[in-house]
């Protein structure tokens, strides 16, 4: 509709993990499902946003009327995020690898006499980072998310001012919460203004409170 909330915004969405080969059918991965970030965006396109979702590889539904994005590594994400610019919100949900490996092979590694291989890592691109950063071109509004396992509030408070990002979504993804795949989220909301923490809830939930606090914050 065009009189939705988010109508004429532009978002863009990273969700999922990254996959970062080691040669060409071994590479490095995380537990994210992309659960949470592939509602945040079904969650934006039913305010009325223009969503462009990039997405590493997962299981998930491309949600109606949002551009989906299938990237594979870090560097591929960013460049992603890169392509899908201009845009008035950024939402970083994706977990991003902090490394890629350097040495990989380009064919298949092989058992030989050589022993165990040694990798050696490069530092992957901070898309929150860098996004929160751009002297030209920034999305009004950027929001980062914190997967910590101690306190929670305290740490993620910290990242918000580290990446220079405007609000944090922060939640305890301790083995026992069972939200890592999961599929309810319970989350702090931390903004310049401190945090707010919300009750447990599904993470689509989640995503439409999330996607209220965004257009709300973008009015004002
Ligand atoms: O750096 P850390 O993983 O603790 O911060 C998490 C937040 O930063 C998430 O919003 C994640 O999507 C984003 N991030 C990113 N690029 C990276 C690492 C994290 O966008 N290379």
């Amino acid at each position: 509709g065009d009189n939705l909330l988010l109508s004429g915004k532009r978002a863009v969405v990273t969700a999922g993990p990254t996959h970062e080969p080691i040669d060409p059918v071994r590479y490095i991965a995380n537990r994210s499902s992309g659960r949470q970030g592939f509602e945040v965006a079904a969650a934006l396109s039913r305010l009325g946003a223009d969503v462009t979702l990039v997405a590493g590889p997962c299981a998930q539904e491309t949600p109606a009327g949002v551009t989906r994005v299938d990237v594979e590594t870090a560097r591929e994400m960013q460049a992603a995020v890169d392509a899908a610019l201009p845009a008035d919100i950024a939402v970083c949900v994706a977990a991003v690898a902090d490394w890629h490996v350097k040495n990989g092979g380009a064919q298949k590694l092989k058992k030989s006499k050589d022993g165990t291989p040694s990798f050696e890592f490069g530092e992957n691109p901070d898309i929150l980072k860098g996004l929160s950063g751009l002297k030209k071109g920034r999305p009004a509004l950027v929001v980062g998310f914190a997967a910590e396992t101690e306190n929670v509030v305290e740490h993620a408070t910290e990242k918000r001012v580290r990446k220079g990002c405007d609000l944090i979504v922060a939640n305890d993804v301790s083995a026992q919460t069972g939200i890592m795949g999961g599929e309810y989220n319970e989350i702090h909301l931390i903004s310049a203004a401190g945090a707010e923490s919300w009750p447990k809830m599904e993470k689509s939930a989640v995503a439409d409170k999330l996607a209220l606090k965004i257009a709300e914050v973008l009015k004002g």
